[in-house]
């Protein structure tokens, strides 16, 4: 049993033990031969994990020294974060919950095999954008109208809450992804769990017996039961390969308003998304129309036949005589196609991440401009996202 994944030399600067490369793949083997999912890391089999992958001491510290040596990350190089000799609440290694997961997550992301999440570097074109795309440094990011801004200190109003408002005293990682683990996508908070910090708004993440499943597999196959698939990986797994974009598809279409990627957004967003009749959303189409945009009872035929969006065009994919400029030069938008092999006919579903990333991306809102080729999309132009299926 590793005990902890990051020694220190007498100068503290981090180094990775031998061990942790050995138990690296002692999971990766482990999981190859394994088909029972929960979010891969930060995980625990009592969650359904394949692997046990929630090492407490990644982020705890029962007495604050191993071996006399103080367990704070040293952050002292970035100029923020803790120091060492410290102590800090909840015996975590960081100052604060935002620097304890940036250190690895940002600073040391090479060293420890995790996803950068701030300003890039270790994957292309990530699934979820970035926290702080092109700026970097210290949080909060300077740039605060491309992302979720994530910072200890701030208290915000989430948007689309003006029925009801929704406050956050500190915005950081887990108001959305629970460090322990959960059987959903990514650790995203789910299964009508509350989470309410000192200060905050209570807020109930989906619905009890709602989870977002997913699947992982090394073909291109798709598995339209699970909200999410990640397809054409090198491995099953861990690995940074299942957080790009191109091996990212999403399949099931939510039924519920609390379900899939969907209901997850809505915890928060809670005026910004429902079914067709709900008196936030309007719709469904003909008889109801729309006040907000549709993000689940429609499709891009059914838009079509209302003649409010043109199939004709999303099923050509191609630049073609009469759809509309720039569509479709270096891909479709990201899209729930809830079919198992087709990737662009009719039945195709508007969701949150068709035109936004879920970090941040280089646009305001973090938005996505047409195919999402790069974290910010390929285009130029907003409008680019939506010519694709409405053709104006
Ligand atoms: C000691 C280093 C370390 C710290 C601290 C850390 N992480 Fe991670 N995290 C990792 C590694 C390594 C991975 C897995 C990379 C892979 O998939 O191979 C990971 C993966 C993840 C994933 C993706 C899980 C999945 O399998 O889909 C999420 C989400 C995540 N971390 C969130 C957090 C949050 C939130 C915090 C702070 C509370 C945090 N991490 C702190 C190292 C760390
Ligand atoms: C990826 C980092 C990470 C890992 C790994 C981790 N924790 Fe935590 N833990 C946290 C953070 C962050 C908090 C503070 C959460 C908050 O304030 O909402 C916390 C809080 C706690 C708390 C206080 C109760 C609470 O939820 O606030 C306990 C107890 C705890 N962790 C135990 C554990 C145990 C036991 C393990 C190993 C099985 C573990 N943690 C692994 C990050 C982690
Ligand atoms: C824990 C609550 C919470 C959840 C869950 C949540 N958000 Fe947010 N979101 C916020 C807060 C708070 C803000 C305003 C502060 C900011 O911009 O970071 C915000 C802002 C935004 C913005 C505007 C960003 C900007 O730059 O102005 C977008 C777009 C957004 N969220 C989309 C989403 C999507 C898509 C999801 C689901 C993947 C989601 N949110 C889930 C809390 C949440
Ligand atoms: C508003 C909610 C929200 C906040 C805040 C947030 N995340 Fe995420 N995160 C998500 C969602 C949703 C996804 C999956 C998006 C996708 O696949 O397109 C994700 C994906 C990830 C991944 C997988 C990499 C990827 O690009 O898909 C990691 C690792 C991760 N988050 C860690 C973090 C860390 C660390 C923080 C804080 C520094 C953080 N997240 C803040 C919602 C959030
Ligand atoms: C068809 C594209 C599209 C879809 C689908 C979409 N959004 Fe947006 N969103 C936008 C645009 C464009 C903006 C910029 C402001 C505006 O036009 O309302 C925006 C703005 C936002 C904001 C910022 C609002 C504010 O007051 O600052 C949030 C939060 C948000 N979206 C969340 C979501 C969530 C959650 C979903 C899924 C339930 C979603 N969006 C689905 C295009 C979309
Ligand atoms: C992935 C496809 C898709 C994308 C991208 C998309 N939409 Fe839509 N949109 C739809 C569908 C489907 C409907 C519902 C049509 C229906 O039910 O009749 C809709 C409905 C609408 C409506 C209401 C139409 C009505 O009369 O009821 C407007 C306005 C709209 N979209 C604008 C936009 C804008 C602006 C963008 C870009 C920011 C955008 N859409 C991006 C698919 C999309």
């Amino acid at each position: 049993m590793i005990r902890y994944h990051i020694t220190r030399t007498p100068n503290r600067k981090p180094r990775i033990s031998r061990i942790f490369y050995i138990t690296h793949l002692l999971f990766f083997l482990t999981l190859i031969f394994s088909f029972a999912y929960a979010g891969e890391y930060h995980n625990s089999t009592n969650k359904g994990a394949p692997a046990e992958t929630l090492a407490c001491s990644q982020c705890h510290s029962m007495h604050g020294s191993q071996g006399g040596v103080s367990m704070v990350y040293d952050e002292s190089t970035r100029g923020y974060g803790g120091s060492v000799n410290a102590v800090y609440s909840k015996l975590l290694r960081q100052s604060n919950i935002l620097n304890l997961c940036l250190f690895c997550h940002h600073d040391n992301e090479a060293a420890m095999g995790a996803p950068d999440v701030w300003d890039g570097g270790n994957i292309t074109n990530q699934s979820a954008g970035l926290l702080c795309y092109n700026i970097g440094g210290s949080p909060p990011c300077a740039d605060s109208a491309k992302n979720h801004t994530v910072d200890v200190n701030v208290t915000v109003t989430v948007p689309g809450t003006i029925s009801s408002p929704i406050t956050l005293n500190g915005f950081t990682c887990v108001n959305c992804h629970n460090p322990h683990g959960t059987t959903s996508y990514r650790n995203l908070r789910d299964n009508g769990t509350i989470y309410a910090p000192p200060g905050s708004s209570s807020i109930t993440y989906m619905a009890v017996g709602e989870t977002i499943t997913y699947s992982m597999t090394t073909t291109a196959t798709r598995d339209n039961t699970k909200y999410v698939n990640m397809i054409n990986l090198p491995s099953l797994g861990q690995g940074l390969d299942k957080y790009k974009t191109s091996n990212v598809v999403f399949k099931l279409a939510p039924t519920t308003n609390t379900a899939g990627i969907q209901g997850f957004c809505k915890s928060c967003h809670t005026d910004f998304h429902g079914a067709g009749g709900d008196s936030n959303m309007g719709g469904a189409e003909p008889t109801n129309p729309w006040k907000r945009h549709p993000t689940r009872d429609t499709s891009i035929g059914t838009g079509a036949t209302n003649l409010h969006a043109d199939s004709a065009c999303w099923i050509a994919g191609t630049t073609a005589a009469g759809c509309a400029e720039a569509f479709n030069t270096t891909g479709w938008n990201r899209v729930i196609d809830p079919n198992t092999t087709d990737e662009n006919n009719g039945t195709a579903v508007p969701f949150c991440l068709t035109c936004h990333r879920a970090h941040g991306s280089t646009n305001h809102s973090n938005l996505i401009f047409g195919p999402p080729t790069s974290v910010g999309g390929a285009g130029t132009m907003m409008r680019q996202t939506c010519q694709q299926c409405h053709n104006q």
